[in-house]
C-alpha cells in the first residue's frame, strides 16, 4: 500500500499530535510504501518569520527522526526541495472551480483564529492536493480537520481526468475514528492555538510547571471522583500500564485519589516515554548537517517518484510543446 503524509513545521509538537499523528504514522513504516514530508510551504501561510521557519522545518524532522521515523524504510523529505509540486499546483489550480475552494471551512477557521487572510492561505488546498497527486498514493492519513482536504483533491482529480484523460488515481483518506482527542491543561482539545499543550520534548521544570498546571476540581483527596470527567485521569490514561490505570481508577471512584501526587506520577511517566526520544534529538539538533543530508537525499527519491507523473500532465495538458 502506498501511504503519504505531510506535517506542518508550525510550532512544538505536543501530545495531542503524538497520540493523533505521531505513533499511528510510525505504525504505518512497517510493511507499506511509506511517503512523508515536511509542509514547509504550507507552513508559509502562518509563519511570516524566516529564520523561524527554517529551524522549524529543522526542528520537526529531528523531532520525527528521534522519535523513530526511519529515513531508510520510507521517504522522508522537505516539499520545498521539490519544485515539481509547485508546476503541478498551477496546472491544477487552473481547473479548480473558485467554488470548491470558497467551501472549505480551513481557510474560514483559520482566518478566525486571525491568521491573515491571504491568497496562498486560501489555495492551500490546491497545493495540498498536489503534493498529494504528484505521487499517487493510496491512502493519505490525516486528522478529521483535514477530511475535505483529501476530498477536494479527489474532486481536482476528478476534474482533471474527465478533462484530459484517466490520470491521477483519486486517494482514500486514513482517519483513524478510534483516535481519542487528547485533551490540554484546560480540558479543551489540546491544541498550540489555545495555549494548553503539554510538548513532547519540554524537559525539567518548564515540563512540570505546565504538567503541574493541569486543571482539576477542588474535591478533597479522601472525596470519591469521577475519572471520566477528569483531565488529568485522560491524561494518565495514555501512560499508566493497565493495572496501575485500575489501582488509580479505584482511588478516584472510592476515594484517596491526590491530584498532586498523580501529576507527579504523570510526569515520572512522560519522562520515561520520551526520555530516549529527547536525548537522541539533542544530537540531531548538534548535527543539523545530517538532518539536511536526510531530507536531501530523500527529496532526491521523492523527485524520482514524482516526476513522472508530472510528465504525462505536462504531455496532455499541453505544456509540453
Ligand atoms: P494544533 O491543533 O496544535 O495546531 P495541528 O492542527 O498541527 O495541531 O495537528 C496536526 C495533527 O495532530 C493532526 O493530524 C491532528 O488531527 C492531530 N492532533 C492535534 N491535536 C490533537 C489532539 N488534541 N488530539 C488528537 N489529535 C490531535
Ligand atoms: N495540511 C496538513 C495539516 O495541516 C499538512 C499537509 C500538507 C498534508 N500537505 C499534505 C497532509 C498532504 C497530508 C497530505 O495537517
Amino acid at each position: 500500500m502506498k501511504i503519504l503524509s505531510g506535517i506542518q513545521p508550525s510550532g512544538q509538537l505536543h501530545l495531542g499530535n503524538y497520540f493523533g499523528m505521531i505513533e499511528p504514522m510510525l505504525a504505518m513504516q512497517e510493511g507499506n510504501d511509506y511517503y512523508v514530508f515536511i509542509a514547509n510551504y504550507h507552513a508559509m501561510t502562518s509563519v511570516h518569520d524566516g529564520e523561524k521557519l527554517a529551524q522549524g522545518t529543522l526542528d520537526v524532522a529531528s523531532d520525527f527522526l528521534a522519535m523513530g521515523l526511519d529515513p531508510e524504510r520510507c521517504i522522508f523529505w522537505a516539499q520545498s526541495d521539490i519544485p515539481e509540486v509547485q508546476e503541478l499546483t498551477w496546472i491544477l489550480s487552473t481547473i479548480t472551480p473558485m467554488g470548491l475552494i470558497e467551501r472549505c471551512h480551513g481557510y474560514k477557521d483559520k482566518v478566525a483564529k486571525g491568521i491573515v487572510a491571504s491568497h496562498g492561505l486560501f489555495s492551500y488546498p490546491v497545493l495540498m492536493a498536489a503534493d498529494i497527486l504528484l505521487y499517487q498514493p493510496d491512502i493519505v492519513p490525516v486528522g478529521k480537520d483535514q477530511k475535505q482536504h483529501i476530498e477536494v483533491t479527489r474532486d481536482i482529480a476528478t476534474k482533471f481526468n474527465n478533462q484530459f484523460g484517466e490520470t491521477f488515481k483519486l486517494p482514500e483518506p486514513g482517519i483513524s475514528e478510534t483516535t481519542a482527542i487528547v485533551p490540554g491543561l484546560d480540558g479543551q482539545k489540546m491544541s498550540k492555538s489555545y495555549g494548553n499543550t503539554i510538548p513532547i520534548f519540554l524537559e525539567g521544570k518548564p515540563l512540570k510547571k505546565r504538567v503541574m498546571a493541569i486543571e482539576t476540581d477542588a474535591t478533597p483527596v479522601e472525596d470519591p471522583k469521577d475519572p471520566d470527567t477528569c483531565n488529568l485521569y485522560a491524561l494518565l490514561k495514555l501512560f499508566a500500564a493497565p493495572e496501575r490505570l485500575q489501582e488509580i481508577r479505584n482511588l478516584y471512584i472510592n476515594g484517596g485519589a491526590a491530584y498532586g501526587y498523580l501529576k507527579l506520577e504523570l510526569l515520572d511517566l512522560l519522562n520515561e516515554k520520551f526520555g530516549a526520544a529527547r536525548e537522541k534529538k539533542k544530537e540531531f539538533l548538534a548535527d543539523p548537517g545530517e538532518v539536511r543530508n536526510i531530507l536531501r537525499k530523500g527529496a532526491g527519491k521523492a523527485r524520482e517518484k514524482g516526476l513522472p507523473t508530472l510528465e504525462e500532465v505536462r504531455r496532455k495538458v499541453g505544456i509540453t510543446y
